[in-house]
């Protein structure tokens, strides 16, 4: 199979096997790419994408901004904070507006769940979901499972803790859809409130002691506590969740074995994970940070593909 079998990227959930290995092998190209002295490929010059974030973000919006340019794209970048959102415009007409302006593919990141699927449906352009709500963050799981791959050589058969603040993250969705359906065994690891009773219909296992996690894991990816979208207290002090869920490096050693350390980042340094394990051998977060450029490439490069207009690969 060649092309993807989505016209959008709206989740994790509706790809398939064969899509996601396909990304990963389209990526592999690119990070060759981004790694020569010109970094850029004239792919998608007759391509226009918007950039419309609705929501705060450094590390994927300056990703997809720079996976855009390295393709050749004409790209629009977007705002809620400076733009008529603020007067009241619905994202329908905001969107539609820019879409008058004719571009051909919309990258969002909106703090409302289904958002990207809403407006899939209402607006013609490829949509692809850079962050909706508590829902999904599909290229953060592509990057999170081709750092794996990268890393250990394959994600089958590999052993993932997702550990941390599972009920309000789109990470942990997109990357437990991501990491079961390339044939990792997840398991989850947090506090009983911070995770959703449904969690094992995914195919997941539940693991509430963090050292038993790691004893059995390969990976462990280390999530942020959202405080933003917390509307209550979910556990009684921080430093009680660093105390049982942080990973430090003593605890790293203490395990005698090697485990690869995830981050998706902006990191609570000291509560997650301590600044020792962030920056130690063990973390791979700069990579991830790095495969998310080509990631993005891919992602766009392959949506691009099944856009009516001819593009230059
Ligand atoms: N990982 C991630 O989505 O980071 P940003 O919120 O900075 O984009």
């Amino acid at each position: 199979m060649s092309e993807l079998s989505v016209n959008h990227l709206l989740g994790i959930k509706y790809l398939n096997e064969s899509d996601l290995h396909l990304i990963f092998e389209t990526a592999d190209r690119f990070k060759e790419v981004i790694n020569r002295p010109i970094k850029k490929v004239p792919s998608l010059r007759d391509v226009t994408i918007a950039n419309l974030f609705f929501e705060n973000s450094t590390r994927t919006k300056l990703s997809f901004e720079l996976a855009e340019k390295r393709l050749s794209a004409d790209i629009l970048n977007f705002s809620a904070a400076q733009s008529s959102v603020k007067k009241g415009e619905t994202l329908e007409d905001t969107v539609n507006n820019i879409l008058a302006m004719k571009v051909d593919m919309v990258v969002m990141r909106h703090p409302h769940p289904g958002a990207a699927s809403f407006l899939s449906k209402k607006v013609d352009a490829c949509i692809i979901n850079a962050g909706d709500g508590t829902h999904e963050h599909p290229t953060q799981a592509l990057l999170d499972a081709f750092s794996i791959r990268e890393k250990l050589g394959d994600v089958a058969g590999k052993k993932v803790v997702i550990v941390g603040d599972i009920l309000h993250s789109r990470v942990a969705l997109s990357n437990i859809y991501a990491l079961t359906a390339l044939g990792a065994e997840v398991k989850i690891c947090g506090p009983k409130s911070l995770i959703p009773k449904y969690i094992e219909s995914l195919g997941v296992t539940v693991e509430p002691d963090l050292r038993k996690a790691l004893l059995w894991c390969d990976v462990a990816n280390m999530l942020r506590v959202q405080n933003e979208r917390m509307d209550k207290s979910y556990f009684p002090s921080v430093r009680e969740y660093a105390q049982l869920y942080g990973l430090n490096l003593p605890l790293l050693e203490s395990l005698n074995k090697s485990i690869v350390v995830l981050h998706p980042g902006p990191i609570n340094r000291g509560v997650e994970v301590t600044s020792a394990v962030a920056d130690s051998e063990h973390a791979i977060i700069l990579d991830q940070v790095e495969n998310g450029v080509a990631i993005r490439m891919a992602v766009i490069y392959l949506l691009a593909e099944k856009l009516i207009i001819p593009t230059n690969a």
